[in-house]
């Protein structure tokens, strides 16, 4: 089989030129340039670290926020700046208060780590879980926004939301959704993990009691930069994982959030100095705006999912008008062994030894199969697809 052509735009990129990367959507990918200026940052720390963080730090935090707010549309003095979606999710379900009569609500597409948070809280609260079961094949989003909504009750207190799904590349109608949960008086927890740099997002517009959202994936930021956007009136009730100084500082015209997220300890905040670089260079670098980066990415995402279907035979399992700059497709393969979610997948693996092809493959319950999922990042060649379709043919014929 022919190694397939790479965009030249993957010169940018420290990736491994024998892989063939399809899989943006994990960790992100990090450009030369981000790193370089990260690490710049990290040699102003060390010139004199207290300097750093007495006199430098809060100024250069207070451009990455204005840089984001700018960018996400919403008031920079709404934002804070964490490390993951994770803890995003975690700083809200941890911060609130739970009880016994409280349901929370969870799609069941869902990131696995999300889940598990909301299911350790309400353990601890005594909440009620309620898991909506969304189907996959999905026709249109009509399905979502009803199942969702059948799944709310008086006691509905948060619903975590997605922008996109993990395991199944969904673009969810988040803003409706958004809408329509916020208006009967549930909180929403926007796991926007997929969002910043992937799809157009209105924070202001949007509305959501919280909205967490992770640089490193699409908008190529340094690993561990992502933020936290909490509606004023709901900032007194929400604090970081770790409390620190600012709990107790006076408040000096600011407010208590700002001074509790500005600093939670000592730590390495150069991932977060390089944001308002990052927005505007790497927009430079590939010579593109960053509107024009999504909807690049989307395109190839659209084609490279259409010419995988047709090549394997396999039904496309949502419109095209659904996905973002991630698809995931059923594979046709008949002698699938059942694996669980937390082990590597053998045909995975197989792609990655044998063929140098970096996508993820893993088990999905219903229907019960093998899910390939696909990114297409601005470094990505249509190329690279075909070839995973050529090596999937022979691979899923096993
Ligand atoms: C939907 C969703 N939520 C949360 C996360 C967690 O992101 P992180 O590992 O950066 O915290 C991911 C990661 O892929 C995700 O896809």
């Amino acid at each position: 089989m022919k190694i397939p052509n790479k965009n030249p735009m993957i010169r940018f990129w420290n990736l491994d030129e024998e892989t063939i990367f399809l899989n943006h959507g994990s960790y992100g990918a990090t450009p030369k340039i981000v790193l370089d200026e990260q690490n710049r940052w990290r040699k102003i720390v060390e010139k004199d670290p207290v300097k750093f963080y007495e006199d430098i730090a809060p100024k250069a935090l207070l451009d990455a926020r204005k840089a984001i707010a700018d960018f996400v549309k919403c008031d920079y003095d709404d934002l804070a700046l964490i490390e993951n979606a994770t803890s995003g999710v975690n700083t809200v379900l941890r911060s609130l208060d739970f009880s016994i009569n409280d349901e929370i609500l969870i799609p069941n597409h869902a990131y696995q780590a999300c889940r598990n948070t909301v299911d350790y809280v309400a353990k601890k609260t005594g909440a009620k879980v309620i898991t909506c079961d969304i189907p996959f094949p999905i026709d249109n989003e009509q399905i979502i926004i009803e199942r969702i909504m059948n799944c709310v009750t008086e006691r509905t207190k948060l619903a975590l939301i997605d922008t996109v799904t993990s395991p199944t590349g969904i673009k969810m109608p988040f803003e409706e959704l958004v809408n329509l949960l916020e208006e009967k008086g549930v909180m929403v927890l926007l796991d926007a993990a997929h969002g910043i740099g992937m799809i157009p997002l209105n924070l202001e517009k949007i509305g959501a009691s919280f909205t967490t959202s992770n640089c490193h994936k699409w908008l190529c930021a340094p690993k561990g930069s992502a933020f936290l956007h909490v509606r004023k009136d709901l900032q007194k009730s929400i604090h970081p994982l770790t409390i620190s100084h600012g709990m107790t500082i006076p408040l000096d015209g600011t407010s208590r959030f700002r001074h509790e997220f500005d600093w939670t300890g000592t730590r390495d905040i150069s991932a977060w100095c390089v944001i308002p670089f990052v927005i505007s260079e790497i927009s430079k670098m590939v010579g593109m705006k960053w509107e024009e980066i999504m909807v690049h990415n989307n395109n190839l995402v659209i084609e490279a999912r259409k010419y995988i279907c047709k090549k394997l035979d396999i039904i496309p399992p949502c419109p095209d008008d659904m996905l973002s700059s991630i698809a995931t497709i059923k594979l046709n393969f008949e002698d699938f062994t059942k694996l669980s979610i937390h082990e590597p997948d053998s045909i995975h693996l197989e792609l990655l030894e044998e063929y140098n092809i970096q996508v993820p493959v893993w088990y999905w319950p219903n229907p019960e199969g093998r899910y390939i999922r696909i990114s297409a990042q601005i470094y990505n060649h249509l190329d690279e697809y075909k070839y995973l379709a050529s090596v999937l043919e022979n691979v899923c014929k096993n």
